[in-house]
Parts: structure tokens; C-alpha cells; sequence
């Protein structure tokens, strides 16, 4: 199996940091013409990509990115992969010492930044017959969260429910509409940081209790996305592929 991108406009959102940054050099690498958009303009330097500093929550940077991209590629975006989210620097707490506003943000960047990127594509995929979204979810909206963040885990049990009801609606459409889950890596500061909040013995279980016994990268997730943006996924849509090294 070959898989390819030659040509294909190829959009992703919250490309500037680790999980973001793997997926948009590997589409790179396999031909597309990759624009990535990030609010940290300094930390796409370097990605082989066109690079936009943008807010995804705000609907009209949203609009003009993708314009855009249309203007510089010449065609609608083929595939659009929703990879912004995470904790935002925040940390457990108990239910009743969590404010509603760090509540809201969480929810805010993880699921309707997933909902009005997903709208905003949508329209040109409808106009061509054919389009590929793919959310970055996590293994928190599967299970429970090892941030013990309650929006997180609910933001992305949503993404998930997102994908599904989505992937039902576009796909008489020639749209299919999917959730990446990936496991814990140490991809960003927030992560880094809870890793180093975890004893050397917890560091080595998380790894001695992963079937196949190594951490995961963000290659696996790119190569998991790339598949469900190819032509060889057709037929799946409203999944969500867990990427975790173990069942
Ligand atoms: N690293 C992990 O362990 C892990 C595990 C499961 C899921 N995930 C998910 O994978 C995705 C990527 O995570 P990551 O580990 O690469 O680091 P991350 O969570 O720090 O990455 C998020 C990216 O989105 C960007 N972003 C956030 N809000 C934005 C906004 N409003 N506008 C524009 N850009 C914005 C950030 O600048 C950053 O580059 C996230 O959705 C995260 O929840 C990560």
C-alpha cells in the first residue's frame, strides 16, 4: 500500500507543536501541499509547510486561512486534520475548585475548535464530492483522563461523539469525518510536565504496561492519519482508531 498526497491540499490545524508538527511533515513528505495553521507563529519555523499564525476560535482568521489556502493551492481544502487542544497548562483539581471559565477553554480549543473547523471545510468538500477530517482526540475521551482534568476528558469524548454524528452526515457527501486517539506522549510542555510529575517507578510501568513496550511518537499518529485520509479509507468514516501501542 501506497500512500500518496500529490497534489492534494491539505489542511492542519494546531500544526506548531509535537502531534501537530509529525502529521504536517509527514503529509510533506508524501507530496500534499501542507498549510499549517498555529497561534505560536515563532514555533512553526521550519515546518515544510505554508505557515499561518491564527486563533482557530476565531471564526474570521478561521475563514481567511482557509481562502487562503484556496487562493494558493487553487482548489478547496482535500483534507482537513483538527490536531489543536490539550490542557492549556492547567491541572487536576477537585470538581468543586474548578472555575467555569478554565472549564469553557478546555471544551473551547478541543471540541467547537474541532466543529468550526469541520464546518468551515465543508462547504468545499460538498462543492468537489469528496473530503477527509480527521480529529485528534485521546485515549481520555475513550477511558478517563491521566491529566485527571475533567474537561479534557469530556472535550474529547465529545470530539469523538463529534466524528461520529459527523462522519453520518457527510457521507452521502463523499466526506468522511474521523477521531485519531493517541496515547500519552511527551510531545509539548504540558506533557513534559506531567511526566515529570510521576516517580521513576510510574515512568517505567507506563512503558513495562504498553503491549508493544515503547513510547509512542508522533509518527505513529501521522501514519494512523494518513491512512484514514487516503483513498484506501473510503469506506470508514465516524471511527475513532485508538494509537496507543497496546489493545
Ligand atoms: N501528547 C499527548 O500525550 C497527547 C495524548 C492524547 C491526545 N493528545 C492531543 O493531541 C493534540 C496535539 O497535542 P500535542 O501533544 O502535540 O501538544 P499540544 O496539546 O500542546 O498541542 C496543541 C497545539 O494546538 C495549538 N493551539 C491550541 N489552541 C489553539 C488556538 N486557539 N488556535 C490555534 N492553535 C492552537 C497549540 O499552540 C499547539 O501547537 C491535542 O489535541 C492533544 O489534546 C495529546
Amino acid at each position: 500500500m501506497n500512500i500518496e498526497f500529490t497534489s492534494q491540499s491539505v489542511l492542519i490545524a494546531g500544526a506548531a507543536r509535537g502531534i501537530g508538527r509529525g502529521i504536517t511533515e509527514a503529509f510533506a513528505a508524501r507530496g500534499a501541499q501542507v498549510f499549517a495553521g498555529d497561534r505560536l507563529g515563532d514555533e512553526m519555523a521550519g515546518l515544510p509547510a505554508h505557515k499561518t499564525e491564527l486563533d482557530l476560535l476565531n471564526k474570521a482568521a478561521l475563514r481567511g486561512w482557509i481562502e487562503t489556502s484556496e487562493k494558493t493551492a487553487g482548489r478547496s481544502p482535500d483534507v482537513l486534520v483538527y490536531v489543536a487542544g490539550g490542557v492549556l497548562g492547567q491541572s487536576a483539581k477537585p470538581l468543586e475548585e474548578v472555575d467555569e471559565e478554565a472549564w469553557r477553554a478546555i471544551l473551547d480549543v478541543n471540541l467547537t475548535g474541532a466543529f468550526l473547523s469541520a464546518q468551515a471545510v465543508t462547504p468545499g468538500m460538498k462543492r468537489r464530492g469528496k473530503g477527509r477530517i480527521v480529529f485528534i482526540a485521546s485515549g481520555a475521551g475513550l477511558r478517563t483522563s491521566l491529566t485527571g482534568i475533567q474537561a479534557y476528558a469530556s472535550a474529547k469524548a465529545g470530539e469523538i461523539g463529534l466524528a461520529r454524528q459527523l462522519g453520518q452526515e457527510l457521507g452521502p457527501f463523499g466526506i468522511t469525518v474521523n477521531a485519531v486517539a493517541p496515547g500519552f506522549q511527551r510531545t509539548s510542555p504540558d506533557y513534559e510536565r506531567q511526566w515529570q510529575s510521576y516517580s521513576p517507578e510510574r515512568q517505567e510501568s507506563l512503558i513495562a504496561n504498553t503491549a508493544r513496550r515503547r513510547p509512542g511518537t508522533p509518527q505513529d499518529i501521522a501514519h494512523a492519519v494518513m491512512f484514514l485520509a487516503s483513498d484506501y479509507a473510503d469506506f470508514i468514516t465516524g471511527q475513532v482508531l485508538s494509537v496507543t501501542g497496546s489493545p
